[in-house]
């Protein structure tokens, strides 16, 4: 045959142009694409007819947890490298980059990638990639940032709350400095810890302890704070950041004005911040600690709002899951509801942070019908592949070039339906969006030339360790503002 598998009939959306086009895949790559019709008379082993159907580069989920032990003595991920990867084929992501955490007790980066490498190794449905976790920015780990990079590593995520991760601001600042030298991406959880410990004790004393306190103790202006000391410190230094899980437009504001200055800051957003409020934890007993993630939803529908018009005005970024998995009934410690002798009831303090959310983020945000197709790709693949130095082998369909990862939909969309939990893939044993109406789900997800994902017919195709690991350049979206090396005697 001449070709491994074409797809006829498709309404191709890339980042940047939509057109009604056919693909042909050979060896794993984007060999044709060409306007409909352009392949009559081609042999291929496989044939797709997507009949009209959205055809888009397969999705990259930059934000996703998997297999992390128990970081914050708060529980570990219920799901490790296969059932999470397997939620994410099933979902119409090809690619995750998740954490290689390094804990506080350990000095070296290295150590904490090569420990995740084994946890992933052979056992992933998608291909994947690691960003490092720094929570020890000592001279061990700072020493490493050139072999990181070497090893394929162009990112990193630092915290400026959580007691077992947080760095002071003189750490940050080195951490920064090493990654302009580096050309490394540095991700930032900005919260204010301080605000937050001292609101948990306020709340504390007046034994106020159910699920909905974790929003009280999670203010905005401990997102806002810190958002901008992160803008600040990366201004001083001059080097690219991003911020991850935005969820306040608050916090969004202080992102546009840096980015309006022309300061390389670049920002993610997530599901349960267009689809969550602090209602979702307000449910009778302890249903509400399913919505229990950091920062929290917040109020209402101004806000989601706010973060819709992030999306789509470029303030965001990337669209994430900040897929954080726990089971929420457990026997082990670290059970999402956390319900002990000493809290009957529970306490909102102990609730582990995070909402599962890798397998439903494409089709969730797509049923929303809110952004124009060209950005839900923009956000949900290609700038992702850019800016985590993935581009264009992942995030774009370009002949000679891309991988052929594909996410195929239903045409006109599907008939309604309703979320469930069962549906899923993860090892979790519940969805925060569960009862919610979709009109969209993948049809068909193809890696690297292979269908993995047939919704219809057989459901789950792929196989447990075709995910490969991919080296990551650096980034090609903007970097620091000046090309001059940084010098303390310029200020
Ligand atoms: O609540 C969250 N977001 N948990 C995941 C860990 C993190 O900070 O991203
Ligand atoms: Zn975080
Ligand atoms: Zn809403
Ligand atoms: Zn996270």
């Amino acid at each position: 045959a001449d070709f491994d598998l074409v797809v006829l009939n498709g309404l191709v959306v890339h980042h940047d142009k939509t057109e009604q086009s056919d693909i042909a895949v050979k060896d794993g790559k984007i060999a044709k694409l060409v306007p409909r019709g352009g392949l009559n008379g081609a042999s291929a082993t496989k044939t797709i007819d997507a009949q009209g159907g959205m055809v888009m580069p397969g999705g990259v989920d930059a934000h996703v947890h998997l297999a992390e032990p128990a970081l914050f003595g708060k529980g570990k991920s219920a799901d490790d490298y296969e059932t999470g990867t397997r939620s994410a084929i099933a979902g119409g992501t090809t690619t995750v980059i998740t954490f290689a955490p390094q804990r506080k007790s350990e000095p070296s980066l290295l150590a904490a990638l090569e420990a995740t490498h084994e946890r992933a190794r052979d056992n992933c449905y998608s291909d994947y990639s690691f960003h490092l976790i720094c929570s020890n920015a000592g001279p061990k780990a700072i020493s490493e940032f050139e072999a990181l990079r070497e090893a394929g590593i162009s990112s990193l995520k630092i915290y400026m709350t959580y007691e077992a991760l947080q760095l002071k601001d003189s750490e940050i600042l080195d951490v920064l400095f090493e990654a302009r030298k580096q050309k490394i991406v540095t991700m930032i959880h900005a919260e204010n810890g301080a605000i937050i410990d001292w609101t948990i004790k306020k709340l504390e004393e007046k034994k106020l302890f159910a699920p909905k306190y974790h929003v009280t103790s999670h203010p905005p202006v401990a997102e806002i704070e810190a958002t901008y000391r992160a803008i600040s410190l990366s201004g001083f230094i001059d080097v690219p950041i991003l911020i991850v899980h935005v969820s306040s437009p608050a916090a969004a504001s202080h992102i546009s004005d840096a980015q309006k200055k022309g300061l390389p800051v670049y920002a993610e957003t997530c599901p349960q911040y267009l689809f969550l409020t602090r209602k979702d934890l307000d449910k009778p007993g302890f249903e509400g600690a399913k919505c229990v993630c950091s920062p929290p939803p917040r109020e209402g529908e101004q806000d989601h709002e706010g973060i819709w018009q992030g999306l789509e005005n470029g303030t965001f970024t990337v669209l994430s899951s900040d897929h954080c998995p726990f089971l929420y009934d457990n026997t082990e410690i670290g059970k999402k509801a956390c319900i002990d002798d000493e809290y009957p009831n529970g306490h909102f303090k102990y609730i582990p942070n995070g909402c599962p959310g890798l397998e439903t983020r494409m089709a969730l945000a797509l049923s929303a019908n809110r952004l124009p197709l060209q950005k839900f790709v923009e956000v949900t693949s290609t700038n992702a592949a850019k800016l985590y130095g993935l581009y264009p082998q992942k995030g774009a369909l370009i002949p000679g070039v891309s991988d052929a990862d594909l996410t195929i939909w239903y045409p006109e969309g599907m008939k309604e339906f309703e979320l469930t939990n069962s549906m899923l893939h993860h090892n979790v044993d519940y969805t925060p969006y569960e009862g919610r109406t979709m009109k969209q789900w993948p049809r068909y997800t193809v890696l690297r030339g292979q269908v993995v994902w047939d919704k219809d017919n057989g459901g789950l195709v792929g196989k447990k360790g075709y995910g490969q690991f991919l080296k990551r350049d650096v980034s090609s979206l903007a970097g620091p503002v000046s090309e001059e090396e940084w010098s303390v005697e310029k200020f």
